[in-house]
């Protein structure tokens, strides 16, 4: 199995875990870090809809919390998307933040069919990129 084809696997068996009884929409997120290490994280919905947590993002956070430093790629697969899944506005630029230079998104629907996009692609005119660091 090819290191794509392990995270997309990692992010498809990570959307079983998915919380979305609203949507019904499941979601699975695998981070690949710069060290080899993978990440998932899974979409988490709440009744205050509004407050829902992207599964891309949730597993950026999960990473960091563990010591993460920066994203050599992520696949976001969805066992109820027909069509391959790209991250959301909000969750491209938290990609952004944390982005190797030449890292990649893997946009998987559900017989895995993938889209592979850098993320420089996804996200260009990069918001705010250049905000110092403190
Ligand atoms: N969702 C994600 O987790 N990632 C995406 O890239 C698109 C949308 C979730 C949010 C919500 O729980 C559900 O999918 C439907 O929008």
């Amino acid at each position: 199995m090819s290191d794509k084809e392990k995270l997309i696997s990692t992010a498809a068996a990570a959307a079983q875990k998915a919380y979305a009884p609203y949507s019904r929409f499941r979601v699975g997120a695998a981070v690949l870090a710069d060290d080899g290490t993978i990440y998932t994280g899974v979409n988490v919905e709440n009744r205050s809809y509004g407050l829902t947590i992207c599964a891309e993002r949730n597993a950026i956070a999960h990473a960091v919390a563990m010591g993460m430093k920066s994203i050599k790629a992520v696949a976001i697969y969805s066992p109820d998307s027909e069509d391959p899944l790209p991250p959301c506005g909000a969750c491209r630029q938290v990609i952004t933040e944390f982005s190797a230079p030449d890292a990649v998104v893997i946009c998987c629907g559900r017989d895995k069919n993938a889209v592979e996009i850098p993320v420089r692609e996804l996200y260009p005119m990069d918001s705010l990129h250049n905000l110092k660091k403190n």
